[in-house]
């Protein structure tokens, strides 16, 4: 066992750490729960995924990152890249918040690409005994991965009327020829807001236009909002804290929404004309929307949600990304499932018509169909001692997934069940993605979606039994 050292929680990555990191990433590589497709931290707690982006002939993935503790503390961007979406190489960290205006952080926020160059904006999280001042930062990163912070940071210093400390996670994007800044807000009675900032070029200098009005209920404060136009409808995501429970919805510490409608920046509006939640499971936040090498809209989330204790924190990582999804627009729903470039990686499959399979694999993808008429089937993932279950009932309409029949509990304050509503008397098509520790369901090729933290106490041994006699299609990830 390797001697853990404490940090201070504002502690920020320099040349002197570096043999520690590389000791603990060592420590974390021996982690029982560590997933093979989805993005993990090296060491420490990764949350929101950032700066998304396609550049220079590369996927890029920045994320939150405490590199030091699996807990919540000075957060820094982490960076890694990939061609493919499917092999990602670590770059480290990306930007360290190491300025007298980011001394508690460098916080969320998107990435653009402006004449060769990829601009990183960000939230500089600064605290005073008075509360937090709210500030806005810029970082660009050349051809050659270098990351330059501007020196005119913070390119936005303080709140417009009206609003506390809280105003965050700034995603840019270009709507003609203006430059577009969102931001998630914290107003004074309490209530979540979008800001609209503008910019006529320069990314530097950017000038409050007001706030964009959502007729829905934001919850007290607005986290990550991001913005893409999908199949020709514009799509809204944002992620409010403090909404009420609401039927099947809403059962997390805190939810991220999408909104299908139409972005009106004029009149400072956003139109709803359909929204629901982006992930009906247990573990899914902050996703941010991008574009790929064809242009294609693609989305990460964070698989996680707010503080969760794990049972991996003794092995010194916490949380990870979902898979990357790619999205689309239908009836005014948003789908999402697994991008094509990882999808194609599950291979060497075995069918059969059957109640039971056994995997010997803990990376697999399970594609099964529920026939119509079928009032309950449980499908169970583990021994019967040991099992988390996908519960199908297409006469009432509704898929569920249950953590209660696990040994190692995951986050129960907050319940074992989560379920989401579907076209009763259909069919319904499922596909599993069970990645260790990491699993996202899919129903009806993305209509809906599961993402949920499971700890099997025998992660490589996995045995999938039915209550029916259903075709059970199981492919290995070969990538
Ligand atoms: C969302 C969030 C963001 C913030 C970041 C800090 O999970 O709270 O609002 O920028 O995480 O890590």
């Amino acid at each position: 066992m390797m001697k853990l050292l404490p940090f201070e929680k504002y502690t920020w990555v320099t040349a002197a750490h570096r043999e520690y990191l590389k000791s603990l990433e060592d420590y974390v590589s021996q982690s029982q729960y560590l997933p093979k497709f989805h993005i993990y931290p090296p060491t420490g707690l990764m949350n929101d995924p950032n700066g998304l982006s396609y550049y220079n002939g590369e996927y890029h993935v920045f994320y939150q990152w405490f590199p030091f503790e699996p807990n919540h503390g000075m957060k820094h961007w982490g960076h890694t890249k990939s061609k493919d979406l499917v092999n990602w190489h670590d770059c480290g960290v990306a930007i360290t918040p190491d300025q007298e205006y980011e001394q508690h952080g460098a916080y969320s926020g998107n990435a653009i690409e402006k004449d060769g160059l990829l601009y990183l904006f960000y939230t500089a999280n600064y605290k005073t005994p008075n509360g937090k001042i709210p500030k806005q930062a810029l970082a660009v990163m050349d051809k050659e991965g270098k990351v330059t912070k501007s020196p005119k940071n913070p390119i936005i210093d303080g709140a417009p009327e009206g609003y506390k400390g809280e105003i965050r996670d700034p995603y840019v994007f270009k709507k003609g020829e203006q430059y577009v800044m969102l931001l998630g807000a914290w107003a004074e009675d309490d209530t979540g807001r979008i800001l609209v900032y503008r910019s006529d070029g320069d990314l530097e200098s950017w000038q409050y236009s007001g706030t964009l009005d959502l007729d829905m209920d934001c919850g007290y404060m607005l986290e990550c909002p991001a913005y893409m136009e999908v199949n020709g409808k514009d799509v809204l995501i944002v992620s409010p804290m403090g909404l009420s429970p609401q039927g099947d919805k809403y059962h997390n510490r805190f939810a991220s929404l999408y909104l299908v409608g139409e972005l009106d920046l004029d009149s400072g509006k956003f139109i709803i004309e359909h929204q629901n939640e982006i992930d009906a499971g247990f573990d899914f936040y902050a996703p941010q929307t991008f574009r790929g090498k064809e242009g294609q809209p693609l989305m990460f989330g964070w698989f996680g949600c707010g503080e969760q204790p794990l049972h991996s924190d003794k092995d010194m990582w916490k949380h990870g990304l979902t898979m990357p999804r790619a999205l689309s627009v239908t009836g005014n729903k948003l789908k999402s499932f697994v991008a094509p470039e990882l999808l194609a990686q599950f291979k060497n499959s075995v069918s059969t018509e059957n109640t039971a399979i056994a995997v010997n694999s803990s990376a697999f993808r399970l594609n099964t169909r529920v026939p119509n008429g079928c009032e309950e089937t449980i499908i169970s993932f583990g021994d019967s001692n040991d099992c988390w279950q996908l519960i199908v009932d297409t006469q009432s309409g509704k898929v569920a997934v249950d953590r209660e029949g696990l040994d190692i509990k995951v986050d129960e304050e907050y319940g074992y069940r989560r379920q989401t509503a579907i076209k009763p008397h259909q069919a319904v098509e499922i596909d599993i993605f069970v990645d260790n520790s990491f699993v996202e369901v899919f129903i009806n090729g993305g209509e809906k979606s599961f993402s949920l933290r499971v700890f099997n106490t025998k992660p490589e041994a996995n045995t999938i039994s039915a209550t029916k006699t259903i075709p059970l299609d199981v492919s290995v990830y070969c990538g």
